[in-house]
């Protein structure tokens, strides 16, 4: 028995999970180069980190650009992972045109919607049978103030319906698919209130929603394991499936503006490996609801935190090391 920890140690991070819920990395065209034997032995689940996006994919009204979204779904299929489509609707990496009638004014809610429609259709039916589920609206509800949705260029245009319209297109489009809403600051109460208001309403009317997307950008010290716990409560009770779907646990609290690291401090470890390990085991207490568990990347050499919100400053937020090696924190993971 003394060797047990090593052994486990050595263990796929997928595979310690498999009866729990699905092991997930955001991954682009060059880290399926890169991190590509990390990807096939440790995680079963893959999204693009931009790749999906309308901007990527449709650059301008009769141009869509595959090459790079293609690639990320052939490395999935050739290694039998799950993809998950990231992301339809979204206020932010859409191109103007989108926006534009073409004539210098603003398209008006009949063109906005056709072109969402045709976005998805292609789109959609062009990744079925690589993608199971699809965030179909990214972040739409407001961080803070009474306002609930966030003031964007689709709901100026369309109306408030125009939510529920995204999750009927991207149904109609391959109705196998999952349709999640996604968001981050997903644990904050006050936020926490306003997406499960919106899921319910969209329940309400018969909407096809499916899961809520919790995108658990943490930091050492928030959120709280208790707000964590009553956001899956929360969410679960209104009876869908939930995923994490772009998890990172970053160094530094979010007003820490440091810069003079150039790697982690021993506490910084210490403290990430027992978030990591609480975290886990929650998230195995929800394993009924919780579906999968995406992180917003695979190890440190490669991380959006990289660059925000400090320019510059190097953050090391994954399991694995800049390395690609695994650290400590998933010893105490897999282990338990
Ligand atoms: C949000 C989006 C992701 C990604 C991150 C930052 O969470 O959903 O696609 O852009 O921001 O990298």
């Amino acid at each position: 028995m003394n060797d047990a920890p090593m052994k486990r140690s050595g263990q796929s991070l997928a595979e310690a999970f498999q009866n729990d819920f699905l092991i997930g990395a955001a991954v682009n065209h060059r880290t399926i180069v890169s991190q590509s034997g990390l990807l096939k032995q440790h995680y079963n689940s893959l999204t693009a980190e931009n790749e999906m996006k309308f901007e990527s994919l449709h650059p301008e009204e009769h141009l869509y650009t595959f090459d790079r979204a293609d690639r990320i779904a052939g490395f999935a299929r050739e290694n039998g992972m799950k993809l998950r489509g990231h992301t339809l609707i979204w206020h932010n990496q859409t191109p103007d045109w989108v926006f534009e009638d073409g004539n210098g004014g603003m398209a008006g809610r009949e063109m906005l919607l056709a072109r969402m429609k045709s976005h998805m259709d292609t789109v959609v039916k062009r990744y079925k049978d690589a993608v199971y589920c699809w965030d179909v609206v990214n972040e739409a509800v407001t961080d803070d103030g009474e306002e609930s949705l966030r003031p964007s260029k689709w709901l100026h245009g369309i109306g408030e319906d125009y939510i529920e319209q995204a999750f009927r297109f991207a149904h109609e489009a391959d109705p196998e698919a999952l349709l999640f809403y996604n968001d981050y600051n997903e644990c904050n109460p006050g936020k926490r209130e306003k997406i499960f208001s919106l899921v319910k309403s969209l329940l309400d009317n018969g909407t096809p929603v499916h899961g809520i997307g919790l995108q658990a950008h943490w930091n050492l010290y928030d959120p709280s394991l208790d707000l964590i716990r009553e956001a899956i409560e929360r969410y679960a009770s209104l009876g869908l499936k939930l995923q994490v779907t772009e998890m990172d646990v970053s160094v530094f609290a979010f007003d820490d503006r440091r810069t003079d690291l150039t790697a982690p401090t021993a506490e910084m470890m210490r403290l990430q490996e027992q978030r990591y390990k609480q975290f886990f085991e929650l998230f195995r207490e929800y394993k009924e609801v919780l579906t999968g568990v995406t992180f917003w990347g695979a190890a440190d050499d490669y991380t959006w935190l990289d660059h925000f919100p400090v320019r510059g400053r190097k953050n090391w937020p994954l399991l694995f090391d800049t390395e690609q090696r695994p650290k400590a924190a998933i010893k105490g993971i897999i282990g338990m």
